[in-house]
């Protein structure tokens, strides 16, 4: 009888670590040894994590509630039933990546599906491989349409690494590459008064993610985004939407733009642009899904933007089936419920430990605990760790943790993970010189 053969754990962590130093990236694998965590990944299923092999000799891997989710990527979890069968299905179907030039039967069911989901008339989808990809569409398509160059964006933020989503980036992440004298500025998130000094007529776009996450979970006041809408509509400028991790059901409705930042908000932005979750966790897929009136940039030339691998057929498949639960009514009251229950716990660890927590802040599920300083925020992310819980500092404002579980998490995996933070925060050293990693 022949063997299953083994994938995960097929070598031993120190190769893979060696491995990965020599052949991938060895700052990076230099960065996790120094933090002591035997963190490569091993097995996963719905919540958890599990590292191949303890940290130390005889020591048994970390076994963690994923509290990261790659910033939604892992909405449903890990190894969802619904998505694996989907998977499968395509596969046997036939599906494959498919040819990008030709008309595709999957990407126009998926975009229909889309439109039926999106705000207010936002019907085209065009798609990619990457959320940074997916960016730079937006822009290009809001440089083409206005013939104006000027983008604005905010000073924290995080759009991805590719050419012009990374000018809209925050300076740390684009500096080094020499970025030159630039079409793009940059204002402090939620205020009105600095982008009405800056918006003009040569102003081709206002980007924003609905809630920066690498900048902080920063929640901008009520009423910031209807005026930021005025404002482009005054001025002929194009608004676009980044819920890269705000979308799909995150803050328990399906648009933090439309609905899940404040209830009563209901922004339609001209562009909306979506990644991570979409891949379901299988199979990568971003989109740029805009207005009619945006398209008209494709009619001298319908292959302007063209993507080999965006938009697989295959995982427009899969993708269809994570929108049939994503959109359910019930899903979405349910990530409304496990929020309010998370917001709660985490008001009273707030209470518990104000010594050194300044804030908590979010929607839905996706949280921030800010702390009383930088260094205590990031040296957090290795206490959380120790203790079974998934998640990072903010890379743009490191004061700050984020907490996005996947959407599918119930309310005893809330107490549990509420419970590690109360242990970790209580672990916690008082002063800078007991901080250990
Ligand atoms: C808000 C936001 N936009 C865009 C991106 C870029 O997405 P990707 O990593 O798929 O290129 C990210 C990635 O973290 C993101 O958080």
């Amino acid at each position: 009888m022949s063997q299953k053969r083994k994938i995960i754990g097929s070598e031993s962590q120190k190769n893979i670590v060696k491995m990965y130093s020599t052949y991938v990236n060895k700052y990076k694998a230099s960065f996790f040894k120094k933090l002591g965590f035997g963190i490569v990944q091993g097995e996963r299923d719905r919540f958890h994590v599990k590292m191949l092999e303890g940290t130390r000799k005889g020591q048994p891997p970390l076994d963690l509630i994923d509290c990261r989710t790659t910033g939604g990527v892992f909405n449903l979890g890990h190894r969802h039933p619904e998505i694996i069968k989907a998977l499968k299905e395509g596969i046997d179907a036939g599906l494959d990546i498919g040819d990008h030039h030709l008309i595709s039967e999957q990407r126009s069911l998926l975009a229909k599906q889309m439109a039926e989901l999106l705000p207010g008339d936002i019907s085209k989808t065009q798609y990619c491989v990457g959320g940074g990809e997916a960016i730079d569409l937006a822009l290009k398509l809001a440089r083409a349409i206005t013939q104006r160059k000027k983008i604005i964006s905010a000073n924290r933020a995080y759009h991805g690494v590719t050419g012009f989503a990374l000018g809209a980036c925050a300076s740390n992440f684009k500096d080094i590459f020499l970025w030159g004298p630039s079409d793009f500025v940059q204002v402090p998130f939620g205020d009105i008064n600095a982008i009405s000094k800056v918006i003009d007529e040569d102003t081709a776009a206002v980007i924003f993610e609905t809630i920066p996450a690498t900048g902080g979970i920063l929640i901008a006041p009520e009423g910031y985004f209807a005026t930021v809408r005025e404002l482009c509509d005054d001025k002929g400028v194009i608004m676009i939407s980044d819920e890269v991790q705000t979308g799909l059901g995150r803050t328990g409705e399906l648009w933090a733009i439309f609905g899940g930042l404040y209830e009563h908000e209901k922004v339609v932005p001209d562009i909306i642009v979506l990644a991570k979750g979409m891949s379901a966790g299988y199979y990568p897929i971003a989109t740029c899904s805009y207005k009619p009136f945006i398209e008209e940039v494709f009619k001298d030339d319908p292959f302007l933007h063209i993507s080999s691998t965006g938009g697989s057929e295959l995982g427009c498949y899969v993708c269809r089936r994570m929108l049939d639960i994503i959109s359910q009514p019930k899903f979405l009251e349910h990530v409304r419920k496990m929020g309010r229950e998370f917001r709660d716990g985490l008001n009273e660890l707030k209470k518990k430990y104000s010594n050194i927590i300044v804030d908590v802040r979010g929607r839905g599920l996706m949280w921030g605990i800010e702390f009383n300083n930088e260094v205590y925020g990031q040296v957090f992310t290795v206490y959380m760790i120790k203790n079974g819980i998934f998640a990072d500092y903010c890379g743009n404002n490191k004061s700050t943790n984020k907490l996005m579980p996947p959407l599918i998490i119930e309310s005893e995996d809330i107490d549990e993970i509420l419970k590690r933070l109360d242990i970790a925060l209580s672990e916690y050293p008082k002063k800078k010189k007991e901080v250990q990693m």
